[in-house]
């Protein structure tokens, strides 16, 4: 997708974080966007940016498929065409594997993963008769690799990179294109709104500063974010790493696949202490 102009782009997850900073970014890059989230309020907000000739707004839970799809047949009603689709929405869970709850595990997939995959199967029908178009699929540093408490983040990731990557290519003789995006630690509302029920520290003092922890060390911002998934939607890049800490874990996990957690898991307890007297 060479140019965003007059595009007709579809993000999910739209009123906050990365999805809110894409809506702004492809708006001012020319694009038509139709914006989806749970989250009525704030996706609302949005209509501050455009009207409804360049900017639509619905409320779609992505974990309910008939809802995604409604919203699929909504946006092409609305604005023709549908050029691309990025499915963005999704939440945080910390929790010792070993202590799970069944139903918390079921939460996070159910949007995390199945968001993923109502969004593809929604919207594919439509991008398969465009003479070029794109699929974005958000998955995570943490779809890379692994660390404590993270476990059903981690395998919704995993998964969604597994399902993203096998998409294209099944995809590759079509004009469709898959950007599988992994993002490091983005300054956004995901550990404000999340569910914490154990710390990565492993700490029981630590859970009620979780959000508070992760707020204090991401680096990158939700902007800087949306410019580089842009930038890999128009490269038509199949993997796309955002900020320095996803870069440099990622080369850490490929050096060493079987134990990187030894390195990297001390590493993060002493930057997570350092966190947690200032916050
Ligand atoms: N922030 C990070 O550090 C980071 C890192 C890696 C990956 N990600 C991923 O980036 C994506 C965007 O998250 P963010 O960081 O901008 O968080 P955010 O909390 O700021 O935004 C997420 C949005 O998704 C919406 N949402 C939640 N459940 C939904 C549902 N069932 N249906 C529709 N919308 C729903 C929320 O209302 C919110 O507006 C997520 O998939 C997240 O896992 C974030």
């Amino acid at each position: 997708m060479k140019s965003f102009k007059n595009k007709v782009i579809a993000v999910s997850g739209a009123a906050s974080g990365i999805g809110r900073a894409l809506v702004e970014g492809l708006l001012a890059s020319g694009a038509r966007v139709a914006a989806s989230d749970v989250d009525e309020a704030n996706l609302q907000s949005l209509r501050e940016f455009a009207g409804a000739e360049f900017l639509l707004l619905s409320k779609v839970d992505v974990s309910e498929e008939a809802a995604v799809h409604a919203w699929a047949a909504e946006v092409k009603n609305h604005f023709g065409d549908v050029d691309g689709v990025i499915n963005n929405a999704g939440v945080a869970l910390s929790c010792h594997a070993a202590q799970q709850p069944r139903a918390q595990m079921e939460w996070l997939f159910n949007i995390n993963y199945w968001g993923v995959i109502n969004g593809v199967e929604a919207f594919l029908p439509e991008l398969l008769r465009r003479p070029e178009a794109c699929i974005v699929n958000i998955s995570s540093l943490f779809g890379l690799m692994s660390v404590p408490s993270q476990s059903a983040y981690n395998a919704a990731k995993f998964a969604v990179r597994g399902y993203s990557e096998s998409l294209r290519q099944d995809l590759r003789d079509t004009a469709v294109k898959v950007v599988t995006i992994h993002p490091g630690g983005i300054q956004t509302n995901i550990a404000n709104n999340g569910r914490h029920l154990h710390s990565i520290t492993g700490n029981a003092a630590d859970v009620d500063k979780t959000a508070a922890l992760f707020n204090s060390i991401a680096a990158t911002t939700p902007q800087q974010a949306a410019k580089k998934i842009m930038w890999g939607m128009r490269k038509s890049k199949t993997r796309v790493l955002i900020g320095s800490d996803a870069w440099f874990l990622d080369k850490i996990q490929r050096l060493f696949p079987a134990c990187y957690d030894r390195l990297v898991v001390p590493i993060m307890n002493v930057g997570a202490r350092m966190a947690l007297k200032r916050v």
